[in-house]
């Protein structure tokens, strides 16, 4: 299957990172290398450029694309989690920049085989970004207790019925396990009243919990984005665009909180010694253009938030 994927926000995020003719970058969600081709078109050839992902497709697809900057980029096959040791391991100290646009690209969404979409029916229960894992979206549904699963799919999918669609689970596997994406579908079909079905698609809430429940995709996202910021250089810039609204808040949790300085009583002197290190590029998060829209409806839900290192 050819790999297709459409950036994000592109020129936006290239415009908000500022970039550095001879700067130093990493690009954590390297993809399809949208991002990263415009990044090294503006810093090449005295720029450097590092990336991660969990995918292995993903990786050899773009390092084919970026083939011809190779003297000036490299891709790492890790979590972006893993950024102060990947950093380190290419002996880089400080960064010009970092961009993460957070989630599943196109390509693994349409790619059937990767269990990622409830419009795939008869496809095996998967949904892991690194096809190396040993535990996918299988192992969830099959093995958490009804009150784990009632949790993530509330937690996670912001699902309502979550209840009903953990009991469900629990019933269907009692007699044999549940291995298909269409299986997961139904169970959720039947879970949730019909006026209630208009709320998009039955299972759309279920999938993105049990995918983030797989790739532990908000573990650690607070963690990863500190790190950034504390190997960012003075003026350097972190870029991150989000798809729902879960990683939307652990972002705009961690910008506030290091865009802000004491928080003392003011009538007293400072006991907590805490300082701005960031500041907030754009207040509130910039969403793609109508035009973007028009072409690009999984821009819909994006939402982009920069900050720059004082
Ligand atoms: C939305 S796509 C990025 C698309 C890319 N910016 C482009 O323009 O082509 C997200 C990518 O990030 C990867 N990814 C998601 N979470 C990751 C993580 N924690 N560590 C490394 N890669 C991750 C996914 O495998 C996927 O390939």
């Amino acid at each position: 299957m050819e790999f297709k994927h459409l950036s994000v926000m592109l020129d936006e995020c290239i415009e908000g990172l500022n970039l550095k003719p001879n700067g130093t970058y990493f690009d954590g969600t390297l993809g399809g290398g949208g991002h990263s081709l415009k990044i090294l078109e503006k810093i090449t050839p005295d720029g450097f450029l590092f990336a991660t992902d969990l995918d292995d497709e993903a990786i050899s697809f773009a390092t084919e694309r970026l083939s011809k900057y190779k003297n000036s980029f490299k891709a790492v096959k890790s979590n972006f989690k893993n950024f102060k040791s990947v950093a380190e391991s290419l002996n880089v100290n400080e960064i010009d920049g970092a961009i993460l646009d957070l989630g599943v690209s196109s390509y693994q969404l349409d790619n059937k085989e990767r269990g990622f979409s409830y419009m795939a029916k008869e496809t095996l229960l998967d949904m892991r970004m690194d096809g190396k894992s040993s535990f996918s979206a299988y192992d969830v549904v099959n093995s958490y207790e009804e009150k784990q699963l009632k949790f993530i799919l509330s937690a996670y999918g912001e699902e309502r019925f979550a209840g009903n669609i953990a009991r469900n689970i629990v019933e269907t596997r009692k007699i044999k396990p549940i291995k298909t994406t269409g299986e997961l579908v139904e169970i959720c079909e039947k879970s949730i009243p019909n006026k209630f079905k208009k709320d998009g698609h039955p299972a759309k809430r279920t999938f993105q919990a049990i995918r983030i429940e797989v790739n532990g995709e908000l573990t650690g996202l607070d963690t990863v984005l500190r790190d950034i910021v504390d190997k960012l250089k003075s003026g350097g810039r972190l870029a991150v665009i989000t798809f729902h609204s879960l990683e939307d808040r652990i972002v705009k949790t961690v910008f506030k909180d290091l865009s802000s300085g004491c928080n003392c009583d003011k009538r007293f002197p400072c006991v907590c010694g805490k300082k701005e290190v960031v500041k907030e590029v754009n207040k509130k998060p910039i969403t793609a253009s109508e035009n973007e829209l028009s072409i690009n409806s999984r821009a819909k839900c994006a939402k982009l938030r920069i900050i720059e290192k004082l």
